[in-house]
C-alpha cells in the first residue's frame, strides 16, 4: 500500500474521523479548521465530539507524527513540504440546507476559491459530506481546472460508532467522471479490504440519499408495522425477528421507535424528495415514508392520553409527564431533530406538565465527557430536567421511555414506582422488560407488543 498525502478541510465530526483514521491507514494527513482555538485543543488532543476511540485515535496518530492540524485552508496546503503538496483533498466542510431545500454550497465554494488554484496538478478533489446531486459537477466547473479530478466519496458513518464504521465499512463508494481520480480514492482504503463500488458522481451521490432513505423507510415500516400488530393482536418482536431471518431483509434496523430523528435521516428524506421534485418525479413511497413517520410523534401523545385518561380525547391538562430520554438515540447528546423533543412539545401543547431526565444531561463521571466539563443544564428545549431517574418521576401520571439508554432497563422500578403518582409507564422503545414493570406494580404500555393486552 502507499501511504499518500491527504489535507482535510474541516474537522467537524466527519473531518475529524476522516483525518484520524486515513492517518491510522497509513496516510500522512493535514487537518485545516478557520476555529484556531479548535485547531489548538486539537494539537493538545482535546477532541470536542464524543465518538468512541476518536479521542484516542487522535492523539495516537498526532504523536505518530501522521496527523496534524493547521489553522486556515491555505496554511495547510503551505505546511506540506516543497513538491510533497497534498495528493487528495477531503471537503469535509458543512452544507446545510438552504433556501427551497436547496443544499448551500458556499463553504465548497470558498474552499475552491482559497486553494483551488494552488493544487498541484493532479490533486484529487474529494466530497465527503452528503451532498445533493450534481455537487462533484458543480465542484469542478468552480475549479476550471482539468487538471484536477473531482471525486464523491460519501460516508455512512453513525453517531457513536463512527471510528468503528469507518474502519470496518461495509463498503466504499466512490464516484467521479474521471477513473483515474476514482481509483486514487479507492486505493486510500485498500487496507480496509471492504467491497468498493467504482461509479461515476452522480450514481455516487444519489447512493447516499438512497442508504439514507432506505433506512427511514424500513422504520417507517416497522412502525406502522407494530400499529398493525397491535391491531390484530401480534408482537412485532417476533414479526421482525421472523421477517429478520430473511437475510434480503436482515435483522437490522427493525426496532421501532417514536420515530426516526438525528441530524441526517431527516434532512437526507427531505433532500431526496427535493431531488425528485426537481427531476419531476413524484416520489409517493418517500413521502409516506415522512408522513408515517410524523404521525409516529402523534400516534405516541395519543397512546399516552389513553393510558393516562382512559379516553382517546381525555385531557392531558395540568397531568405531570415524566420523559426519560430527550436525545435523538442513545450514546449521545445530539437534541436534532430528536423525535422526544417533538413529543414533548406536543405534550405540552396539550397542557402537560412535563419532567425530564437524560443519562447525557447529569453531572455524572459519564455524562460530563459530553460536555467538556461544563455542568449539566437545567432544561432542555423547555423540559426542565432532573438529576436522576427517580427525581422525574416524582408525582408523575406516566413515565416515558423515549430513548433506548440501557440504564433504563437496569432501574430499580419499584422505586421508580413508588414516587409515581399513578402506575404508567408508556416504553415507545420497547426496552423495558415488561415483566419487571408488572412486577413492581406498573401498568407497561409499549408498541406493538402482545404483552401489553
Ligand atoms: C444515520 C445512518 O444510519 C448512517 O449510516 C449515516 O451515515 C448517517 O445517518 C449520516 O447520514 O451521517 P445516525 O443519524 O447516526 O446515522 O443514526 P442511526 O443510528 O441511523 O439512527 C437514526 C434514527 O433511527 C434514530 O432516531 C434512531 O433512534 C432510529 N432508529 C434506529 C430506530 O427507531 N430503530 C432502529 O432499529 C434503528
Amino acid at each position: 500500500m502507499f501511504a499518500r498525502r491527504v489535507m482535510v478541510v474541516g474537522t467537524g465530526y466527519v473531518g475529524l474521523t476522516t483525518g484520524a483514521c486515513l492517518a491510522s491507514l497509513g496516510h500522512e494527513v493535514v487537518c485545516a479548521d478557520i476555529d484556531t482555538a479548535k485547531v489548538e485543543r486539537l494539537r493538545r488532543g482535546v477532541v470536542d465530539i464524543v465518538e468512541p476511540g476518536l479521542s484516542e485515535l487522535v492523539s495516537e496518530q498526532t504523536s505518530a507524527g501522521r496527523l496534524s492540524f493547521v489553522v486556515g485552508n491555505s496554511a495547510a496546503l503551505a505546511s506540506f513540504e516543497e513538491g510533497r503538496s497534498p495528493e487528495v483533498v477531503f471537503l469535509c466542510v458543512p452544507t446545510p440546507m438552504g433556501a427551497g431545500g436547496v443544499a448551500d454550497l458556499r463553504a465548497v465554494e470558498s474552499v475552491m476559491e482559497e486553494v483551488g488554484a494552488s493544487l498541484a496538478p493532479g490533486t484529487v478533489v474529494v466530497n465527503k459530506s452528503t451532498v445533493p446531486v450534481g455537487t462533484a459537477e458543480r465542484t469542478a466547473e468552480m475549479l476550471e481546472r482539468a487538471d484536477i479530478g473531482v471525486v464523491s466519496n460519501p460516508e455512512f458513518l453513525r453517531e457513536g460508532s463512527a471510528v468503528k464504521d469507518f474502519l470496518g465499512p461495509d463498503r466504499i463508494v466512490v464516484g467521479s467522471d474521471n477513473q483515474d481520480a476514482a481509483e486514487r480514492v479507492a486505493a486510500l482504503y485498500a487496507r480496509l479490504g471492504a467491497p468498493t463500488v467504482l461509479t461515476d458522481a452522480a450514481s455516487a451521490e444519489l447512493m447516499k440519499y438512497a442508504a439514507n432513505c432506505f433506512l427511514a423507510m424500513k422504520l417507517s415500516y416497522v412502525n406502522a408495522m407494530a400499529e398493525l400488530c397491535e391491531r390484530v393482536g401480534a408482537d412485532i418482536a417476533d414479526v421482525t425477528e421472523g421477517i429478520g431471518y430473511d437475510r434480503r431483509i436482515g435483522q437490522a434496523f427493525l426496532s421501532p421507535g417514536p420515530g426516526w430523528g438525528g441530524s441526517c435521516l431527516p434532512k437526507d428524506t427531505h433532500a431526496l424528495l427535493q431531488v425528485a421534485d426537481a427531476a419531476d418525479f413524484e416520489f409517493r413511497l418517500l413521502r409516506a415514508t415522512i408522513d408515517t413517520n410524523t404521525r409516529q410523534r402523534q400516534r405516541i401523545v395519543d397512546k399516552v392520553r389513553l393510558a393516562v385518561t382512559g379516553k382517546r380525547t381525555g385531557s392531558l391538562s395540568r397531568v405531570r409527564l415524566c420523559l426519560l430520554g430527550l436525545t435523538f438515540k442513545a450514546g449521545t447528546d445530539d437534541l436534532r431533530d430528536s423525535p422526544a423533543l417533538a413529543i414533548a412539545a406536543l405534550l405540552r401543547q396539550a397542557g402537560a406538565e412535563l419532567v425530564g431526565f437524560d443519562p447525557a444531561f447529569v453531572d455524572g463521571p459519564e455524562a460530563l465527557k459530553f460536555r467538556d466539563g461544563e455542568p449539566a443544564p437545567s432544561e432542555v428545549e423547555g423540559v426542565p430536567l432532573a438529576a436522576d431517574a427517580v427525581s422525574a418521576a416524582q408525582g408523575a401520571e406516566a413515565v416515558l421511555v423515549l430513548t433506548e439508554w440501557a440504564q433504563f432497563r437496569s432501574l430499580d422500578w419499584s422505586v421508580m414506582a413508588a414516587a409515581m403518582k399513578r402506575p404508567i409507564v408508556v416504553d415507545t422503545r420497547n426496552v423495558v422488560d415488561p415483566a419487571t414493570l408488572r412486577r413492581a406494580g406498573l401498568t407497561a404500555v409499549g408498541l406493538g407488543r402482545r404483552t401489553d393486552f
